[in-house]
Protein backbone atom coordinates (compact mmCIF):
# COMPACT_ATOMS: atom_id res chain seq x y z
CA UNK A 1 0.00 0.00 0.00
CA UNK A 2 1.41 3.15 -0.64
CA UNK A 3 1.29 6.59 0.96
CA UNK A 4 1.49 10.31 0.76
CA UNK A 5 4.17 12.53 3.10
CA UNK A 6 3.44 15.86 3.21
CA UNK A 7 5.40 18.67 4.26
CA UNK A 8 2.84 21.31 5.30
CA UNK A 9 2.73 25.43 5.30
CA UNK A 10 2.18 25.88 1.78
CA UNK A 11 -0.42 28.50 0.31
CA UNK A 12 -1.13 27.20 -2.62
CA UNK A 13 -0.37 29.04 -5.99
CA UNK A 14 -0.88 28.54 -9.29
CA UNK A 15 -3.37 26.60 -11.77
CA UNK A 16 -4.82 23.16 -13.22
CA UNK A 17 -7.22 21.83 -15.72
CA UNK A 18 -10.02 19.59 -13.83
CA UNK A 19 -10.75 16.26 -15.50
CA UNK A 20 -13.63 15.04 -16.86
CA UNK A 21 -16.09 13.60 -14.27
CA UNK A 22 -15.79 10.55 -12.64
CA UNK A 23 -18.97 10.19 -11.87
CA UNK A 24 -20.14 10.69 -15.17
CA UNK A 25 -17.65 8.59 -17.07
CA UNK A 26 -18.64 5.44 -14.89
CA UNK A 27 -21.88 5.63 -16.16
CA UNK A 28 -21.15 6.66 -19.95
CA UNK A 29 -19.28 3.03 -20.13
CA UNK A 30 -22.05 1.42 -18.57
CA UNK A 31 -24.53 2.59 -20.39
CA UNK A 32 -22.48 1.86 -23.73
CA UNK A 33 -23.35 -1.72 -23.34
CA UNK A 34 -27.36 -0.60 -24.36
CA UNK A 35 -25.00 0.32 -27.82
CA UNK A 36 -25.19 -1.49 -31.18
CA UNK A 37 -22.22 0.14 -32.63
CA UNK A 38 -18.88 1.25 -31.30
CA UNK A 39 -18.38 4.20 -28.71
CA UNK A 40 -15.71 6.62 -28.67
CA UNK A 41 -15.00 8.09 -24.97
CA UNK A 42 -12.89 11.32 -25.28
CA UNK A 43 -10.65 12.74 -22.26
CA UNK A 44 -11.39 10.09 -20.04
CA UNK A 45 -9.20 10.23 -16.58
CA UNK A 46 -6.72 8.31 -15.68
CA UNK A 47 -8.70 6.56 -12.25
CA UNK A 48 -8.92 3.55 -10.59
CA UNK A 49 -12.70 3.57 -10.27
CA UNK A 50 -12.90 3.89 -14.82
CA UNK A 51 -10.47 1.25 -14.81
CA UNK A 52 -12.11 -0.97 -12.45
CA UNK A 53 -15.25 -0.66 -15.31
CA UNK A 54 -12.89 -1.15 -18.05
CA UNK A 55 -12.16 -4.35 -16.40
CA UNK A 56 -15.70 -5.59 -15.73
CA UNK A 57 -16.68 -4.82 -19.27
CA UNK A 58 -13.50 -6.81 -20.23
CA UNK A 59 -14.36 -9.52 -17.80
CA UNK A 60 -17.77 -9.62 -19.76
CA UNK A 61 -16.10 -10.01 -23.31
CA UNK A 62 -16.45 -6.55 -24.35
CA UNK A 63 -13.49 -5.35 -26.54
CA UNK A 64 -12.31 -1.90 -24.97
CA UNK A 65 -8.97 -0.25 -26.44
CA UNK A 66 -7.07 2.91 -25.67
CA UNK A 67 -6.70 4.36 -28.83
CA UNK A 68 -3.65 6.22 -29.97
CA UNK A 69 -5.63 9.59 -29.03
CA UNK A 70 -5.77 8.35 -25.41
CA UNK A 71 -9.37 7.83 -25.83
CA UNK A 72 -11.75 4.38 -24.61
CA UNK A 73 -13.32 2.59 -28.09
CA UNK A 74 -16.17 0.38 -26.54
CA UNK A 75 -17.16 -2.33 -28.48
CA UNK A 76 -20.29 -3.39 -26.84
CA UNK A 77 -21.16 -6.39 -29.32
CA UNK A 78 -18.27 -8.53 -28.20
CA UNK A 79 -20.25 -9.06 -25.27
CA UNK A 80 -20.14 -12.85 -24.42
CA UNK A 81 -21.32 -13.16 -20.78
CA UNK A 82 -24.23 -11.01 -18.94
CA UNK A 83 -22.44 -11.69 -15.42
CA UNK A 84 -21.00 -9.13 -13.07
CA UNK A 85 -18.79 -10.64 -10.46
CA UNK A 86 -19.06 -10.08 -7.06
CA UNK A 87 -15.22 -9.47 -7.07
CA UNK A 88 -15.20 -6.35 -9.49
CA UNK A 89 -18.78 -5.14 -8.38
CA UNK A 90 -17.52 -5.28 -4.08
CA UNK A 91 -14.86 -2.51 -5.49
CA UNK A 92 -16.97 -0.19 -7.48
CA UNK A 93 -20.92 -0.40 -6.77
CA UNK A 94 -21.73 1.92 -9.45
CA UNK A 95 -20.76 -1.16 -11.77
CA UNK A 96 -23.72 -2.49 -10.65
CA UNK A 97 -25.85 -0.46 -13.10
CA UNK A 98 -25.01 -2.55 -15.89
CA UNK A 99 -27.49 -4.56 -15.01
CA UNK A 100 -30.19 -2.26 -16.64
CA UNK A 101 -28.49 -1.68 -19.87
CA UNK A 102 -27.78 -5.84 -20.28
CA UNK A 103 -31.38 -6.46 -19.18
CA UNK A 104 -33.22 -3.79 -21.69
CA UNK A 105 -30.57 -4.83 -24.76
CA UNK A 106 -29.99 -8.35 -24.03
CA UNK A 107 -33.07 -9.48 -22.18
CA UNK A 108 -30.98 -11.24 -19.38
CA UNK A 109 -28.00 -10.26 -16.71
CA UNK A 110 -27.05 -11.50 -13.22
CA UNK A 111 -24.83 -8.95 -11.29
CA UNK A 112 -23.51 -9.02 -7.64
CA UNK A 113 -25.17 -7.04 -5.56
CA UNK A 114 -22.68 -4.04 -4.79
CA UNK A 115 -22.73 -4.13 -0.68
CA UNK A 116 -22.27 -1.56 1.07
CA UNK A 117 -18.99 0.98 1.67
CA UNK A 118 -17.43 2.50 4.49
CA UNK A 119 -19.71 5.74 3.92
CA UNK A 120 -23.33 3.64 4.40
CA UNK A 121 -25.30 0.46 3.60
CA UNK A 122 -26.05 2.10 0.42
CA UNK A 123 -28.84 -0.28 -0.48
CA UNK A 124 -30.00 -0.33 -4.39
CA UNK A 125 -33.92 -0.82 -3.45
CA UNK A 126 -35.03 1.84 -5.73
CA UNK A 127 -32.94 0.77 -9.06
CA UNK A 128 -34.87 -2.91 -8.21
CA UNK A 129 -37.87 -0.92 -7.99
CA UNK A 130 -37.18 0.57 -11.21
CA UNK A 131 -36.46 -2.20 -12.83
CA UNK A 132 -39.63 -4.04 -12.14
CA UNK A 133 -41.77 -1.48 -13.21
CA UNK A 134 -40.28 -1.83 -16.57
CA UNK A 135 -41.31 -5.27 -16.75
CA UNK A 136 -37.51 -7.10 -15.70
CA UNK A 137 -38.22 -10.46 -13.30
CA UNK A 138 -35.79 -9.87 -11.02
CA UNK A 139 -34.95 -12.18 -8.39
CA UNK A 140 -31.95 -12.64 -5.95
CA UNK A 141 -30.01 -15.79 -5.80
CA UNK A 142 -26.65 -16.12 -3.32
CA UNK A 143 -25.87 -12.18 -3.33
CA UNK A 144 -26.57 -11.39 -7.09
CA UNK A 145 -28.99 -10.07 -8.76
CA UNK A 146 -30.42 -12.10 -11.65
CA UNK A 147 -32.86 -9.79 -14.31
CA UNK A 148 -34.41 -11.17 -16.96
CA UNK A 149 -37.71 -9.79 -19.90
CA UNK A 150 -38.80 -11.69 -22.85
CA UNK A 151 -38.82 -9.11 -25.57
CA UNK A 152 -38.23 -5.59 -24.65
CA UNK A 153 -38.90 -4.05 -21.27
CA UNK A 154 -42.10 -1.94 -21.20
CA UNK A 155 -42.68 1.68 -20.56
CA UNK A 156 -43.98 2.57 -16.82
CA UNK A 157 -44.17 5.79 -14.71
CA UNK A 158 -41.97 5.82 -11.93
CA UNK A 159 -41.88 7.67 -8.97
CA UNK A 160 -38.61 7.65 -6.46
CA UNK A 161 -39.39 7.42 -2.58
CA UNK A 162 -36.27 10.23 -2.65
CA UNK A 163 -34.03 11.33 -4.62
CA UNK A 164 -31.03 8.72 -5.60
CA UNK A 165 -28.51 9.98 -8.40
CA UNK A 166 -27.85 5.85 -9.37
CA UNK A 167 -31.03 4.51 -9.39
CA UNK A 168 -32.16 7.92 -11.47
CA UNK A 169 -28.98 7.14 -13.61
CA UNK A 170 -29.76 3.44 -13.89
CA UNK A 171 -33.31 3.81 -14.70
CA UNK A 172 -33.13 6.25 -17.33
CA UNK A 173 -30.67 4.05 -19.10
CA UNK A 174 -32.49 1.00 -18.79
CA UNK A 175 -35.77 2.89 -20.18
CA UNK A 176 -34.05 4.04 -23.00
CA UNK A 177 -34.61 1.05 -24.83
CA UNK A 178 -37.98 0.31 -23.64
CA UNK A 179 -41.26 0.27 -25.60
CA UNK A 180 -43.72 3.18 -25.27
CA UNK A 181 -42.66 6.11 -23.13
CA UNK A 182 -41.59 6.33 -19.15
CA UNK A 183 -41.93 9.21 -17.16
CA UNK A 184 -39.77 8.96 -14.28
CA UNK A 185 -40.56 11.17 -11.11
CA UNK A 186 -39.04 12.63 -8.12
CA UNK A 187 -35.57 12.68 -10.06
CA UNK A 188 -32.07 13.32 -8.57
CA UNK A 189 -30.86 16.80 -10.46
CA UNK A 190 -27.07 16.21 -10.89
CA UNK A 191 -24.96 17.13 -13.68
CA UNK A 192 -24.07 14.06 -14.78
CA UNK A 193 -27.82 12.89 -14.95
CA UNK A 194 -28.12 15.57 -17.43
CA UNK A 195 -24.62 14.43 -19.17
CA UNK A 196 -25.59 10.69 -19.21
CA UNK A 197 -29.10 11.86 -21.09
CA UNK A 198 -26.92 13.87 -23.66
CA UNK A 199 -24.53 11.22 -24.15
CA UNK A 200 -27.86 8.57 -24.64
CA UNK A 201 -28.92 10.96 -26.88
CA UNK A 202 -26.28 11.34 -28.80
CA UNK A 203 -26.42 7.43 -29.45
CA UNK A 204 -29.95 8.00 -30.48
CA UNK A 205 -32.08 7.96 -27.17
CA UNK A 206 -34.85 10.46 -26.60
CA UNK A 207 -34.67 11.64 -23.34
CA UNK A 208 -36.03 14.67 -22.16
CA UNK A 209 -35.85 16.64 -18.83
CA UNK A 210 -32.79 15.17 -17.51
CA UNK A 211 -31.57 17.73 -14.52
CA UNK A 212 -35.06 17.84 -13.46
CA UNK A 213 -37.47 16.20 -11.08
CA UNK A 214 -39.73 14.79 -13.85
CA UNK A 215 -37.62 12.58 -16.86
CA UNK A 216 -39.48 11.75 -20.08
CA UNK A 217 -38.05 9.17 -21.45
CA UNK A 218 -39.45 7.88 -25.10
CA UNK A 219 -37.89 4.21 -26.03
CA UNK A 220 -36.32 3.77 -28.87
CA UNK A 221 -35.64 0.43 -30.41
CA UNK A 222 -31.91 0.37 -31.27
CA UNK A 223 -28.63 2.81 -30.17
CA UNK A 224 -25.86 3.39 -32.34
CA UNK A 225 -22.32 4.21 -31.77
CA UNK A 226 -20.96 7.79 -31.55
CA UNK A 227 -18.27 10.00 -29.94
CA UNK A 228 -18.90 11.45 -26.20
CA UNK A 229 -16.49 13.83 -24.10
CA UNK A 230 -17.66 13.96 -20.38
CA UNK A 231 -18.69 17.05 -18.33
CA UNK A 232 -15.92 18.62 -15.67
CA UNK A 233 -15.79 17.03 -12.64
CA UNK A 234 -17.23 19.21 -9.90
CA UNK A 235 -16.29 17.32 -6.94
CA UNK A 236 -12.35 17.44 -8.19
CA UNK A 237 -13.00 21.34 -8.81
CA UNK A 238 -14.73 22.25 -5.78
CA UNK A 239 -11.31 19.93 -3.95
CA UNK A 240 -8.64 22.11 -5.32
CA UNK A 241 -10.67 25.20 -4.70
CA UNK A 242 -11.38 24.41 -0.97
CA UNK A 243 -7.30 23.26 -0.42
CA UNK A 244 -6.63 26.75 -2.51
CA UNK A 245 -8.52 28.17 0.69
CA UNK A 246 -7.70 26.28 4.09
CA UNK A 247 -3.93 27.06 2.91
CA UNK A 248 -4.22 30.86 2.17
CA UNK A 249 -3.20 30.46 -1.14
CA UNK A 250 -4.40 31.57 -4.79
CA UNK A 251 -5.64 29.02 -7.94
CA UNK A 252 -7.23 29.23 -10.81
CA UNK A 253 -9.24 25.88 -12.06
CA UNK A 254 -9.79 25.35 -15.83
CA UNK A 255 -11.96 23.49 -17.45
CA UNK A 256 -14.48 24.18 -14.46
CA UNK A 257 -18.30 25.17 -14.83
CA UNK A 258 -19.09 27.78 -11.76
CA UNK A 259 -22.85 26.37 -12.50
CA UNK A 260 -22.25 23.19 -11.63
CA UNK A 261 -20.47 24.88 -8.29
CA UNK A 262 -22.80 27.11 -6.36
CA UNK A 263 -23.63 25.79 -3.66
CA UNK A 264 -19.76 26.01 -2.92
CA UNK A 265 -18.72 29.46 -3.89
CA UNK A 266 -21.45 30.41 -2.30
CA UNK A 267 -20.26 28.71 0.91
CA UNK A 268 -16.11 30.16 0.42
CA UNK A 269 -17.55 33.38 -0.46
CA UNK A 270 -18.92 33.67 3.07
CA UNK A 271 -15.69 31.77 4.53
CA UNK A 272 -13.99 34.86 2.84
CA UNK A 273 -12.56 34.08 -0.42
CA UNK A 274 -12.41 36.48 -3.64
CA UNK A 275 -13.99 34.68 -6.68
CA UNK A 276 -13.82 35.38 -9.84
CA UNK A 277 -16.03 33.02 -12.43
CA UNK A 278 -14.55 33.37 -15.99
CA UNK A 279 -15.33 31.13 -19.32
CA UNK A 280 -14.96 27.97 -18.21
CA UNK A 281 -13.02 28.81 -15.03
CA UNK A 282 -13.15 29.89 -11.37
CA UNK A 283 -10.46 31.74 -9.55
CA UNK A 284 -10.20 31.70 -5.67
CA UNK A 285 -7.82 33.95 -4.03
CA UNK A 286 -7.62 33.64 -0.12
CA UNK A 287 -4.44 35.37 0.63
CA UNK A 288 -3.80 37.26 3.28
CA UNK A 289 -7.52 36.96 3.78
CA UNK A 290 -8.70 35.72 7.39
CA UNK A 291 -10.74 32.42 7.05
CA UNK A 292 -14.40 32.08 8.63
CA UNK A 293 -16.27 29.53 9.97
CA UNK A 294 -19.69 28.69 7.83
CA UNK A 295 -21.91 25.93 8.56
CA UNK A 296 -22.59 23.32 6.03
CA UNK A 297 -25.67 21.08 5.31
CA UNK A 298 -25.25 18.53 2.61
CA UNK A 299 -28.30 17.83 0.11
CA UNK A 300 -29.00 16.46 -3.41
CA UNK A 301 -28.30 19.24 -5.92
CA UNK A 302 -27.94 22.06 -5.83
CA UNK A 303 -27.84 21.97 -2.24
CA UNK A 304 -24.04 21.47 -0.56
CA UNK A 305 -22.80 18.39 -2.03
CA UNK A 306 -22.28 15.33 0.54
CA UNK A 307 -18.98 14.86 -1.53
CA UNK A 308 -17.49 17.76 -0.83
CA UNK A 309 -17.78 17.82 3.13
CA UNK A 310 -14.98 16.44 4.69
CA UNK A 311 -12.80 18.52 2.58
CA UNK A 312 -15.34 21.60 3.43
CA UNK A 313 -14.75 19.87 7.30
CA UNK A 314 -10.85 20.88 7.20
CA UNK A 315 -11.42 24.10 5.94
CA UNK A 316 -14.16 25.05 9.06
CA UNK A 317 -11.17 23.30 11.30
CA UNK A 318 -8.66 26.53 10.28
CA UNK A 319 -11.28 29.03 10.32
CA UNK A 320 -12.03 31.56 12.80
CA UNK A 321 -15.37 30.56 14.91
CA UNK A 322 -17.01 27.85 15.28
CA UNK A 323 -19.52 25.70 12.90
CA UNK A 324 -21.88 22.57 12.44
CA UNK A 325 -21.50 20.14 9.43
CA UNK A 326 -24.60 18.41 8.99
CA UNK A 327 -24.50 15.09 7.09
CA UNK A 328 -28.16 14.19 5.51
CA UNK A 329 -27.21 11.86 2.99
CA UNK A 330 -25.38 9.07 4.01
CA UNK A 331 -25.28 7.76 7.43
CA UNK A 332 -21.29 7.38 8.15
CA UNK A 333 -19.43 9.81 6.42
CA UNK A 334 -17.65 11.18 9.57
CA UNK A 335 -14.67 8.94 9.39
CA UNK A 336 -12.27 11.91 8.29
CA UNK A 337 -13.21 13.31 11.97
CA UNK A 338 -10.73 11.18 14.17
CA UNK A 339 -8.07 11.64 11.96
CA UNK A 340 -8.37 15.23 11.88
CA UNK A 341 -8.65 15.20 15.45
CA UNK A 342 -5.19 13.74 15.27
CA UNK A 343 -4.08 16.79 13.75
CA UNK A 344 -5.25 18.67 16.91
CA UNK A 345 -8.60 19.66 14.98
CA UNK A 346 -11.25 20.44 17.43
CA UNK A 347 -14.58 18.56 16.56
CA UNK A 348 -17.55 16.81 18.60
CA UNK A 349 -20.08 14.48 16.42
CA UNK A 350 -23.82 15.05 17.72
CA UNK A 351 -27.14 13.77 16.80
CA UNK A 352 -25.83 9.88 15.97
CA UNK A 353 -22.95 11.07 14.03
CA UNK A 354 -24.97 13.23 11.85
CA UNK A 355 -23.70 16.53 12.25
CA UNK A 356 -20.34 17.54 13.33
CA UNK A 357 -19.62 20.88 15.64
CA UNK A 358 -16.43 22.37 15.19
CA UNK A 359 -14.53 24.82 16.87
CA UNK A 360 -11.81 26.64 14.62
CA UNK A 361 -8.18 26.46 15.88
CA UNK A 362 -4.89 28.56 15.20
CA UNK A 363 -3.26 25.37 13.30
CA UNK A 364 -3.04 21.67 12.40
CA UNK A 365 -0.09 19.95 13.41
CA UNK A 366 1.32 17.07 10.94
CA UNK A 367 0.37 13.41 12.11
CA UNK A 368 0.20 10.16 10.68
CA UNK A 369 -3.16 9.61 9.24
CA UNK A 370 -5.00 7.03 7.49
CA UNK A 371 -7.76 7.24 4.79
CA UNK A 372 -10.92 5.87 5.25
CA UNK A 373 -12.71 6.66 1.96
CA UNK A 374 -12.50 8.87 -1.66
CA UNK A 375 -13.72 12.16 -0.28
CA UNK A 376 -11.74 11.68 3.30
CA UNK A 377 -8.58 11.01 1.87
CA UNK A 378 -8.85 14.73 -0.06
CA UNK A 379 -9.64 16.39 3.25
CA UNK A 380 -6.66 14.58 4.70
CA UNK A 381 -4.50 15.52 2.29
CA UNK A 382 -5.81 19.42 2.11
CA UNK A 383 -4.90 19.21 6.35
CA UNK A 384 -1.33 18.04 5.81
CA UNK A 385 -0.60 20.78 3.16
CA UNK A 386 -2.16 23.17 5.74
CA UNK A 387 -0.60 22.02 8.88
CA UNK A 388 2.82 22.70 10.36
CA UNK A 389 5.29 19.55 10.08
CA UNK A 390 4.91 16.73 8.35
CA UNK A 391 2.02 14.47 7.73
CA UNK A 392 1.83 10.70 6.29
CA UNK A 393 -1.56 9.61 4.61
CA UNK A 394 -1.79 5.87 4.30
CA UNK A 395 -3.89 3.74 2.20
CA UNK A 396 -3.87 6.15 -0.47
CA UNK A 397 -5.81 3.85 -2.67
CA UNK A 398 -8.92 5.82 -1.76
CA UNK A 399 -7.96 8.67 -3.59
CA UNK A 400 -6.64 7.12 -6.39
CA UNK A 401 -10.02 6.66 -7.01
CA UNK A 402 -11.28 9.75 -7.68
CA UNK A 403 -8.04 11.63 -8.26
CA UNK A 404 -6.04 12.27 -11.28
CA UNK A 405 -2.36 12.33 -10.63
CA UNK A 406 -2.98 14.28 -7.35
CA UNK A 407 0.66 14.79 -5.86
CA UNK A 408 1.76 15.73 -9.61
CA UNK A 409 -0.62 18.49 -9.67
CA UNK A 410 0.24 19.65 -5.81
CA UNK A 411 3.58 19.64 -6.55
CA UNK A 412 2.83 22.12 -9.44
CA UNK A 413 0.81 24.17 -7.22
CA UNK A 414 4.19 24.53 -4.86
CA UNK A 415 3.11 21.60 -2.42
CA UNK A 416 5.91 19.54 -0.78
CA UNK A 417 4.49 15.83 -1.14
CA UNK A 418 5.64 12.97 -2.47
CA UNK A 419 3.92 9.02 -3.02
CA UNK A 420 5.96 6.40 -0.92
CA UNK A 421 5.38 2.86 -1.28
CA UNK A 422 4.86 0.93 1.80
C1 LIG B 1 -23.71 8.95 -6.11
O1 LIG B 1 -23.81 7.80 -5.29
C2 LIG B 1 -22.23 9.29 -6.21
N1 LIG B 1 -21.52 8.18 -6.82
C3 LIG B 1 -21.68 9.54 -4.81
O2 LIG B 1 -20.31 9.94 -4.97
C4 LIG B 1 -22.45 10.71 -4.18
O3 LIG B 1 -21.98 10.92 -2.87
C5 LIG B 1 -23.95 10.37 -4.16
O4 LIG B 1 -24.39 10.07 -5.51
C6 LIG B 1 -24.80 11.52 -3.62
O5 LIG B 1 -24.58 12.66 -4.38
C7 LIG B 1 -21.54 8.06 -8.17
O6 LIG B 1 -22.14 8.85 -8.88
C8 LIG B 1 -20.75 6.92 -8.75
P1 LIG B 1 -27.64 7.99 -4.10
P2 LIG B 1 -25.22 6.97 -5.22
O7 LIG B 1 -28.26 6.84 -4.79
O8 LIG B 1 -25.81 6.95 -6.58
C9 LIG B 1 -29.67 5.83 -0.39
C10 LIG B 1 -18.00 9.89 -4.53
O9 LIG B 1 -17.35 10.18 -3.52
N2 LIG B 1 -30.23 4.90 -1.38
O10 LIG B 1 -28.05 9.38 -4.46
O11 LIG B 1 -24.96 5.69 -4.54
C11 LIG B 1 -28.14 5.74 -0.29
O12 LIG B 1 -27.77 4.72 0.61
C12 LIG B 1 -19.28 9.10 -4.41
O13 LIG B 1 -17.68 10.22 -5.70
C13 LIG B 1 -31.17 3.96 -0.95
O14 LIG B 1 -31.51 3.88 0.23
O15 LIG B 1 -26.05 7.93 -4.26
C14 LIG B 1 -27.77 7.12 0.22
O16 LIG B 1 -27.94 7.15 1.62
C15 LIG B 1 -19.57 8.68 -2.97
N3 LIG B 1 -31.70 3.11 -1.87
C16 LIG B 1 -28.81 8.04 -0.43
O17 LIG B 1 -29.90 7.18 -0.83
C17 LIG B 1 -31.36 3.16 -3.20
O18 LIG B 1 -31.91 2.36 -3.99
C18 LIG B 1 -28.32 8.75 -1.68
O19 LIG B 1 -27.79 7.75 -2.53
C19 LIG B 1 -30.42 4.12 -3.61
C20 LIG B 1 -29.86 4.98 -2.69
Amino acid sequence: MALLRIQGGTALCGDIVASSAKNSVINLISAALLADGSVTLGNVPHLRDVSTMIELLGHMGVVVVINDRMELEIHPNAITSMKAPYELVKTMRASFNVLGPLIARYGEAEVSLPGGCAIGTRPVDQHLKGLRALGADITMHEGYVRGVVSGRLQAARIMFDFSTVGGTEHIMTAAVLAEGTTVLENCAKEPEIEDLARFLNVLGADIRGAGTSRIEIHGVERLSGGYYEAISDRIEVGTYLIAAAASGGSITVNNALASHNTALLAKLQEAGAAIEIGDNCITLDMTGRQLKAVNIVTGPYPAFPTDLQAQMMTLNCLAKGASSIQETIFENRFMHVPELIRMGAEIELQNNNSVALVKGVDRLVGAQVMATDLRASASLVIAGIAADGETTVDRVYHIDRGYQQIEERMQRLGVDIRREAR
